[in-house]
């Protein structure tokens, strides 16, 4: 008894035991794969789903450079450069800032724990982390550049 319902399962676990180890080299599925974007998505200033970045950076009062950015978070270094010699704070303080400030009260540590693979990949070309980035998703109202 105990044989034959191992052998109708075997199929099964041998599909699992597959499944583990080729999974990793298949790549893993992200559910973030644009970084920002893929995350920024609703059209309302507050609900479940984040918020359009250019709507949360209008409701802070940020300038129109912001929304005339196309690629991001890439484009918005042109101000905000990762060396801090820009004319602006560089990129990972603020959003670090703005993502884990206010403990259990803060929406991203809530709703999405703080993990630091949302924004960030591994570059396997040369083993260097890095922040993901992608195409704006919001249409051009005003005049473009990067
Ligand atoms: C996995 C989801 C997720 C990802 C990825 C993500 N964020 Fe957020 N972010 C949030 C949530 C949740 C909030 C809280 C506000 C809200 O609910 O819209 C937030 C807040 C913000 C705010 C508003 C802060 C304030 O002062 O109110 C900005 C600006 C922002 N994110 C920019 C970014 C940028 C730029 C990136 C990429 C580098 C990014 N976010 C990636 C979920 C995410
Ligand atoms: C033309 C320059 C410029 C560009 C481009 C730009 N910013 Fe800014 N940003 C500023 C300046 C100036 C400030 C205010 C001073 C500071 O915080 O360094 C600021 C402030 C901010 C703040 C803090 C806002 C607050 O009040 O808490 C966030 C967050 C931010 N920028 C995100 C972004 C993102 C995301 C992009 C790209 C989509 C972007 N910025 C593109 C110049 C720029
Ligand atoms: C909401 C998006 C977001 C999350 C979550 C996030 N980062 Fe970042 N991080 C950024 C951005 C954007 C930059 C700036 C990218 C650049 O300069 O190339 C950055 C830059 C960095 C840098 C470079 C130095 C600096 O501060 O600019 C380090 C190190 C880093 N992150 C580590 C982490 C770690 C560790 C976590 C998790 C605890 C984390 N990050 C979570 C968006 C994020």
């Amino acid at each position: 008894m105990i044989a034959r319902s191992l052998s109708i399962r075997m199929p099964a676990i041998l599909l699992v035991l597959t499944a583990l180890s080729f999974g990793p080299i298949a790549g893993y599925a992200d559910d973030y794969p644009d970084g920002c974007i893929s995350c920024h998505v609703s059209e309302k200033l507050s609900g479940a789903a984040a918020s359009r970045i250019d709507l949360l950076l209008a409701s802070v009062g940020h300038s129109k450079a912001g929304e005339r950015t196309l690629v991001i978070p890439d484009g918005c270094q042109r101000c905000h450069a990762p060396d801090d010699n820009g004319t602006a704070t560089s990129l990972g303080k603020l959003i670090h800032v703005v993502h884990f400030r206010g403990g259990v009260e803060n929406a991203f540590l809530k709703r999405y724990k703080g993990d630091c693979s949302s924004c960030h990949r591994m570059d396997t070309s040369d083993w260097e982390v890095v922040a993901k980035s992608g195409e704006r998703n919001w249409g051009v109202k005003v005049g473009a550049s990067d």
